[in-house]
């Protein structure tokens, strides 16, 4: 099997393309290495360094591949928020691009990597699937259209397509450095300078964590499974908890050596524009999908970004 991973020099993609190889599977990474980096590709995939928005790139990266799995994307909703028309034409007019390009050259399976985003500011206990969504920000919109789109390809072409809507996914390799990283990343990298950390808003909103590994995992499962039925496949992609920025610096503080009776020091900022008071998913479908998938807990996954980290 041949697997084309979009976005495969980042985070996510990265864990993605090293789980396909341990499978045994032939991947080829299409990335531009705009937040990527070339040495977090896993040796034995192809890399490709082109742009998802340049049509010809997208129609050679998908030539011969069985399967893509689409992660490459402008993944920070501030940066959104900041740009919109410059984020839509990678987040939404590439991934119809490249969504085009495997339809016209026969591939079987598409995986995208949508978003908890997609659910915007309602307030519910848990978001299921099939609940209304409310997408507020141009990050969001982007990911909803972009599963909607899917819907069209799976409709009209027969394409296998998998929205995965990606809650707080956590881990080794996310990087800490840009003002947009994830908040996981920051705070690990604040605690281990014994640096201040910045929290937005008051500390109290709420997060469904997902560790990297087991998100790689899930994706990899999906990118494999036979071909079934010519309709899109939504599907969260979470743990069903709920952590408070709060109770993260708690769990986080002593995994870094900083818990020495000190509490860290925390800025409070407002509020980012846009940002969502709590999230967290309804996991029955991925469980009733995938019942014994890998569960890292929270202590532990942060155990092994703060390894990573202090291994330079
Ligand atoms: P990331 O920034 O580490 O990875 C994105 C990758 O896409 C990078 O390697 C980047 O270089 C590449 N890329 C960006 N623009 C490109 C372009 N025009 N052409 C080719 N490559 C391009 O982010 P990530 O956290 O690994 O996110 C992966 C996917 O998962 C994204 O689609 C993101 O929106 C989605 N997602 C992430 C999270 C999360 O918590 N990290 C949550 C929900 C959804
Ligand atoms: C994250 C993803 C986004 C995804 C969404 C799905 C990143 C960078 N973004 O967005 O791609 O679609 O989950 O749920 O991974 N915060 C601080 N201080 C910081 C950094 C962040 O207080 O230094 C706060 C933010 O304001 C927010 C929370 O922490 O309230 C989480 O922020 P962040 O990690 O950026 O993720 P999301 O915005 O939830």
């Amino acid at each position: 099997m041949h697997v084309l991973v979009s976005g495969g020099a980042g985070f996510i993609g990265s864990h993605v393309v090293e789980r396909l190889l341990e499978h045994g599977r032939r991947v080829r990474v299409i990335d531009d290495l705009s937040s990527g980096r070339r040495e977090h590709v896993p040796d034995g995939a192809e890399l490709v360094e082109a742009s998802i928005t340049d049509p010809s790139a997208c129609r050679a990266a998908v030539d011969g591949v069985d399967a893509v799995v689409h992660l490459a994307a402008i993944a920070s909703v501030t940066r959104s928020v900041e740009a919109p028309s410059a984020t839509h034409e990678v987040n939404l007019a590439a991934t119809i691009r490249l969504a085009e390009a495997a339809t016209t050259a026969g591939v079987a399976r598409f995986v995208y990597a949508s978003s908890a985003a997609v659910y915007g500011l309602i307030e519910r206990d848990a978001h299921g699937e099939h609940d209304p969504v409310a997408p507020v920000t141009p990050y969001a919109i982007d990911k909803y259209t972009g599963e909607t789109y899917l819907r069209f390809f799976a409709a009209e072409h027969g394409l296998d397509a998998r929205a995965l809507r990606f809650f707080n996914v956590y881990g080794p390799r996310q990087l800490p450095s840009s003002p947009y990283a994830g908040v996981i990343a920051r705070f690990a990298t604040g605690l281990l300078q014994g640096e201040p950390l910045t929290v937005y808003g008051d500390g109290e909103q709420t997060r469904d964590f997902i560790y990297v590994g087991d998100v790689a995992t899930i994706v990899t499962r999906h990118a494999e499974e036979p071909p079934t039925s010519a309709a899109l496949r939504v599907m969260n992609v979470c743990n069903g908890s709920r952590t408070s920025l709060h109770d993260l610096i708690a769990t986080l503080a002593p995994a870094t050596g900083a818990a020495t009776g000190a509490a860290p020091e925390i800025r409070h900022e407002p509020a980012r524009s846009g940002d969502i008071r709590h999230s967290r998913g309804d996991d029955a479908e991925l469980t009733a999908w995938f019942p014994d998938r890998p569960r890292t807990a929270l202590d532990e996954g942060l155990r092994r970004v703060v390894d990573w980290m202090q291994a330079g």
